[in-house]
Formats: structure tokens, C-alpha cells, sequence
């Protein structure tokens, strides 16, 4: 794509990786994903904001062809998907001095070779005049890495985040509606969630500041940033949702017996119930449903005396990802013996949640094995009842 105004003197430079599918060797991009890059002109100077994916690195090259002069380059983040280009663009511009926090020079420094007497740190609320237009730095580390920052530009009122409310959405839209809800809310579940605490201060930060435009450095901008506020508010908040998940493998039906009554049993009760089958279930579509469930209930048949292999990288997801949980359980069909919790709590140590009475069965799920399960599901509503 060509580059594309945003506003007078602002514009969209980057790369839509329509085709993309996974980040990091881990997360599925079901909907592809965008580096967005901004070039902002003053009436003396000019600055790019980020860069894009060496791997897309030609096409920010292309929309640079007819652009004489960048003076600074504006680092919100280090990691490389938006950060890899920097060298190139720098030896494009051999004036240009690239700005970021210092933390942020430090790991670019470690990650690319960046001559040394082309840095510009910036301290907080540090300004830099490109003419008629002011770029305030304001650093918010840990969204998602220790060094980011973001960008206000005063006059137009616009904020430049970096990763932060950012969409793993591909599009030729420029800016967003509400169809990028589900991708900024499984972004926020992967990369953001584990630091909604940082993340609300800093949301804190930007209220005052009331933007008229968000523009990430994922997916399409925010003309009306209320809705990813408001959105970003919800997510992390103190209070998870009256939802239960439901992770499991069954191997030979008895698992499923149990998980089929416990979600009967949870729907009758007007809890909303999210039964995942690991064997068919992607990453994303479980991690959507973490940000805001009260309780994850694992069940699986015992598998060489302990969990089926398939829940391994959800407990150590959940755990990671620190979710809003507070309880957690387990059912577990068997036929000679052990035990799913032990191993599947020891890889959770991050949550403090309540452990909720363990359903253990053996063979085919008789009458009083159902009844424990319905205990289950009364242990769980009166657990949510506040919820
Ligand atoms: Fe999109 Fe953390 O880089």
C-alpha cells in the first residue's frame, strides 16, 4: 500500500502482512496483522514514528523513495516487528538522530548495530518542536516490554502508542470499527493482559489528555478512541465476569460425560460457559475468553498418572497470561489411579485463586459421580453469586 493521510501533515506508512499467521512461533493471527510507521511534518522538521517487519521492510522503503528528509526517528518500542527497519532507515537519513527512552536505545542497541552518535533519549513528558507541531514523549513502560513509550502530538491531539491498544488485524481500512473489538481483545489477552495493573495507571495518564485519535502501531487507528478506552477500561478492572471455562480433553468419552453435565448444570444457572475441547481448539479463542472468566474448571483423563499432555500449555498459558481468575477446578476420569490437579496447580503458581472441590471418577460417570458434578456446579454459583 501507498502511504495514506491521516491527518494535514500526518501520515500512514507501514505494511498490512495480509498472510501472516503466527507471532512469535506461538500466537495464531487468524486475521493477519499491520506495522503501522507515522510521518509527521513540521514546518522545519520532519519525524517518523516506528518503523515495520524487516520482513516488509521493502514496502516502507517504497513510501520513502520521495521523502527527502526525516530528522528524527521516534522509537515507541524496541522489539523488532516495528523497530528492524531502523538501521536501514537511519542510513537512508544520515542526519536523522533516532529518539527513544533511554531504556529503549539500550535494547535497540543490544538488538541492531546503531551508531552510537546518532541516539536521542528522552526523559518523561520530554518535547521536541518540528515546527508549529510539538511531540511530547511520555514514557509507560511494560506494554509490553520495559522500555515503551508513547508519543502526544499537542496540537493535533492525536496519541501515538506503540503496541499499546494495538489489533493483530489486517485490513485496508485506515481506521477502526467495531469489528476490530474481537482482534484488540485477544491482542490485549496475549500480549497486554499480564500487565493490567501497569496498563490502568496508565490509561490514568491518558484520560486527561482526552485524544481525538489513537493511532497503535497494530492495526487500524482509532478515530473515536473512547471505544478502545472504554474497551481497555473494561478489560482491566478488578472484577472478572459471571464465565466459566472449560478446558478438556476426552479420550474415550468419559471426560466428555463430565464436562457435557457440568456445562448443562452451569447453563441452567445462567452462567455463561465456554467448553473448550484442546484437541480442536485454537490459543487465541481461549485467551479472548481468560480476560474477563471467574473460573477455569481443567478436566481430562489421568495420562500416565497425570494430566493429558494437551493441558499442559493451557495451565502454563493461564499462569503467564495472569488473568482475572479466582477459582479454579479440576475433573478427572481414571482408571487405576493419579491425579491431574497436582501437576496442573504446580504450573500456576502466579494465581491466587481458590481451588474448588476436585471431581475425580473412575471409569464410565455413574449416578453419584453426576451428583458431583452438580455439587460442582453449586459450589461455582454460590462462589459467583456476588459476581
Ligand atoms: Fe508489535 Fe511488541 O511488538
Amino acid at each position: 500500500m501507498n502511504r495514506r493521510p491521516v491527518a494535514n501533515g500526518i501520515e500512514w506508512l507501514g505494511a498490512v502482512d495480509w498472510n501472516r499467521r503466527l507471532f512469535d512461533g506461538l500466537m495464531p493471527l487468524p486475521d493477519g496483522t499491520s506495522y503501522n510507521a507515522w510521518l509527521i511534518r513540521g514546518s522545519d522538521k520532519v519525524a517518523l514514528l516506528d518503523t515495520a517487519d524487516p520482513s516488509t521492510g521493502h514496502i516502507l522503503l517504497e513510501q520513502l523513495a520521495d521523502v527527502p528528509q526525516v530528522d528524527y526517528v521516534i522509537s515507541h518500542h524496541a522489539e523488532q516487528d516495528h523497530s528492524g527497519m531502523i538501521p536501514t532507515v537511519l542510513a537512508k537519513y544520515p542526519d536523522a538522530k533516532l529518539v527513544a527512552s533511554p531504556r529503549c536505545l539500550t535494547m535497540l542497541s543490544d538488538l541492531m548495530e546503531i551508531l552510537q552518535d546518532r541516539l536521542l533519549p528522552v526523559k518523561d513528558n520530554d518535547t521536541l518542536d518540528l515546527g508549529g507541531r510539538t511531540l511530547k514523549f511520555m514514557h509507560m513502560p511494560w506494554v509490553h516490554w520495559p522500555e515503551t513509550m508513547v508519543t502526544w502530538l499537542e496540537e493535533d491531539k492525536i496519541l501515538f502508542t506503540g503496541d499499546l491498544f494495538g489489533s493483530h488485524l489486517a485490513t485496508s481500512s485506515l481506521f477502526a470499527d467495531e469489528s476490530v473489538y474481537e482482534p484488540a481483545k485477544r491482542y490485549y489477552a496475549e500480549i497486554m493482559m499480564p500487565y493490567r495493573a501497569l496498563i490502568a495507571k496508565h490509561l490514568d495518564k491518558i484520560a486527561p489528555l482526552a485524544p481525538e485519535m489513537i493511532c497503535t502501531t497494530h492495526g487500524p487507528a482509532y478515530k473515536n478512541p473512547g471505544f478502545i478506552l472504554d474497551a481497555y477500561k473494561e478489560w482491566v478492572s478488578a472484577e472478572p465476569k459471571n464465565k466459566v471455562l472449560v478446558p478438556y480433553v476426552s479420550m474415550h468419552g468419559s471426560t466428555q460425560i463430565l464436562v457435557d453435565r457440568l456445562v448443562a448444570g452451569l447453563a441452567d444457572r445462567g452462567i455463561e460457559v465456554h467448553p473448550f475441547d484442546l484437541t480442536v481448539t485454537d490459543l487465541d479463542k481461549l485467551s479472548i475468553q481468560l480476560v474477563d472468566a471467574a473460573t477455569v474448571v481443567f478436566a481430562s483423563p489421568v495420562f500416565l498418572n497425570g494430566p493429558h499432555p494437551m493441558l499442559i500449555p493451557t495451565a502454563y498459558i493461564a499462569n503467564a497470561l495472569k488473568p482475572k481468575l479466582k477459582y479454579v477446578g479440576f475433573m478427572q476420569s481414571y482408571s487405576w489411579g493419579g491425579k491431574i490437579m497436582d501437576s496442573l496447580t504446580s504450573l500456576m503458581p502466579n494465581l491466587k485463586v481458590e481451588v474448588l472441590t476436585p471431581v475425580s471418577v473412575k471409569g464410565l460417570p455413574k449416578a453419584d459421580d453426576l451428583a458431583a458434578v452438580d455439587a460442582l456446579v453449586d459450589e461455582i454459583a454460590q462462589r459467583h453469586e456476588s459476581l
